[in-house]
């Protein structure tokens, strides 16, 4: 959140620029005066086909995720009458699927000066806080409530977590003030975003939350009294800046019974590839004390910190709550910006995405643990057309017909590098402005990459394309496969069934229509598939 911290200014130039003046930022501000130019061309241009954006006004994290009576709920730091961070409402969006969302009224209003920030939402089926009516299993949010004053005059304790709850399924909601605050400020400045879950082994409510430079753990028996178990993570990992948004869960390694403890950790800056970054931990929890795998010990002091997504655009991202167990999957949603440039980026009705919705996997090869990522099948419905790609051979640069026949704003491309070799396989989307966006694979130096530089506008933030993102792979591969989601604006390029990820946002002046491949040594590609989507 480092340049949200000077973020009263800014909100407030922005507020008189858009709105003409400053417009009470309680609770009662709840019509929207975003206005902008050439609106229609935005729209057109940038609003993504399916990936979820609030209809005006700022997004960042997604927040209190729980799916129950049928719907996945996503909520969201919002700021519905601007469209730079501002005051910090829970937005709400509904969806039967993880795909097509519906926009719903603001769900926690702020009052004044305390914003509503990130958080997490639990369906408590017992009622074990007492705040159901007994119709419905009431739903509880456990959010950072911010207190702007305070932070105003460098006060430590600007942040404590609070609670709201909702009786009609999570379509609204109600804050406990008679309880509130349910964990006070232990004299940390950054001290936020609380992730509660239900911890089915040890028959408690766990909560983790983002304590500076660790996170903590916390339990409950009523979700009203929380006890301080321990912390972890000084010291491990990434620390380019400070803890966010942590998440914390129990997950089986697939195709065994066998389970393990799941920390995800998103800190900013020092993300991956710059920024914001979400990293994860694998370990062991026995109710207390989170230890991390021994393995994955080595791993994080190899590497440095192990990363869910190698991108600059997937932030903040955690996963849902109450998936019904028939089910089973481990849901996970994203924030598709970065805090050094979210506020630049060109749109104005809006600003951010949310990533498309993930499953995450936990995989197990010879004693090495690591999670996997790949988009929830859910998409696969909305398929509208397939086309199967001859294979091909060659060196230097060659076309990938089948991908002209496709728009490429909504598609699904899926191919197969076969037989690689020292060499780069570089691909390229492009449009008939010159425009293009290329990824890859760099297979001496064993790494995928993604450059953004000549995908249309970048001149917003000297921080959007300066640099090419990369990721590093295991270099003894045959074979490098490739999924890869597109949007309007954006690519989501899934690795080895998920083993990489790399999410990142453009802004091209026209859609892409083609895609192209180059090597020195020659490429095999195979199994190419496109699939145009149509979710509107
Ligand atoms: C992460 C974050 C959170 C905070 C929220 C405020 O992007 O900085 O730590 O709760 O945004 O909007």
């Amino acid at each position: 959140m480092k340049s949200k911290k000077h973020l009263p200014l800014t909100f407030y130039s922005v507020a008189v620029l858009l709105i003409g003046a400053c417009k009470p930022t309680s609770a009662t501000a709840q019509t929207t005066a975003v206005t902008t130019v050439s609106t229609s061309v935005e729209e057109k241009m940038y609003r993504p086909n399916f990936h979820f954006t609030p209809k005006k006004g700022w997004m960042n994290d997604p927040n209190g995720m729980f799916y129950a009576n049928g719907y996945y709920h996503l909520f969201y730091q919002h700021y519905p009458d601007g469209n730079k961070w501002g005051p910090m409402h829970w937005g709400h969006a509904i969806s039967k699927d993880l795909i097509k969302w519906e926009e719903q009224p603001i769900a926690i209003y702020p009052n004044k000066d305390k914003f509503i920030f990130s958080g997490s939402a639990v369906v408590d089926t017992n009622n074990s806080s007492g705040l159901g009516t007994g119709k419905t299993a009431p739903i509880v949010a456990i959010y950072t409530l911010h207190d702007m004053t305070k932070e105003k005059e460098n006060k430590i304790d600007v942040e404590q977590q609070d609670i709201a709850f909702s009786n009609d399924n999570g379509f609204t909601w109600q804050k406990f003030d008679e309880g509130n605050p349910v964990i006070k400020n232990p004299g940390i400045r950054d001290f936020r975003d609380p992730k509660a879950t239900w911890d089915e082994t040890h028959k408690q409510w766990i909560m983790v939350l983002a304590a500076q430079d660790r996170s903590q753990f916390y339990k409950s028996k009523n979700l009203k009294n929380w006890e301080y178990i321990s912390d972890f993570g000084k010291n491990i990992g990434a620390h380019g800046g400070v803890w966010e948004c942590p998440d914390f869960f129990e997950i089986k390694v697939q195709g065994t019974n066998e389970t393990k403890w799941v920390l995800i950790q998103s800190l900013n800056p020092g993300g991956a590839n710059g920024g914001s970054g979400t990293q994860y931990f694998i370990g062991d929890f026995d109710g207390k004390t989170f230890t991390l795998d021994a393995n994955f010990t080595k791993k994080v002091e190899q590497e440095k910190a192990v990363w869910i997504d190698y991108g600059k655009d997937n932030y903040a991202g955690v996963t849902w709550n109450n998936v019904p167990s028939a089910d089973g999957r481990r849901l996970f949603i994203g924030w598709m910006s970065n805090w050094d440039y979210a506020q630049d980026v060109p749109t104005t009705v809006w600003r951010s995405a949310t990533t498309i919705a993930r499953e995450i996997q936990l995989v197990k090869k010879g004693n090495d643990y690591s999670l996997v990522s790949n988009p929830v099948k859910e998409i696969n419905k909305y398929v509208s057309k397939t086309i199967k790609g001859k294979n091909l051979k060659g060196k230097g640069k060659l076309s990938i017909p089948e991908a002209g026949k496709i728009d490429l704003t909504q598609a699904i491309v899926n191919f197969n590098v076969k037989n690689l070799k020292q060499d780069t396989y570089t691909f390229t989307l492009s449009n008939a402005t010159g425009e293009s966006l290329s990824f890859g694979l760099n297979n001496s130096d064993h790494y995928l990459f993604l450059d953004r530089s000549k995908a249309g506008k970048n001149d917003f933030s000297e921080k959007f394309a300066s640099t090419i993102t990369k990721a590093l792979v295991d270099g003894n591969q045959k074979e490098g496969v490739f999924k890869i989601i597109l949007d309007k604006t954006s690519i989501e390029i899934f690795y080895n069934n998920g083993e990489k990820v790399i999410t990142e946002i453009f802004f091209t002046n026209q859609p892409f229509t083609s895609l192209s491949v180059s090597s020195n040594e020659g490429i095999e590609l195979s199994n190419i598939v496109i699939n145009q989507l149509n979710i509107n």
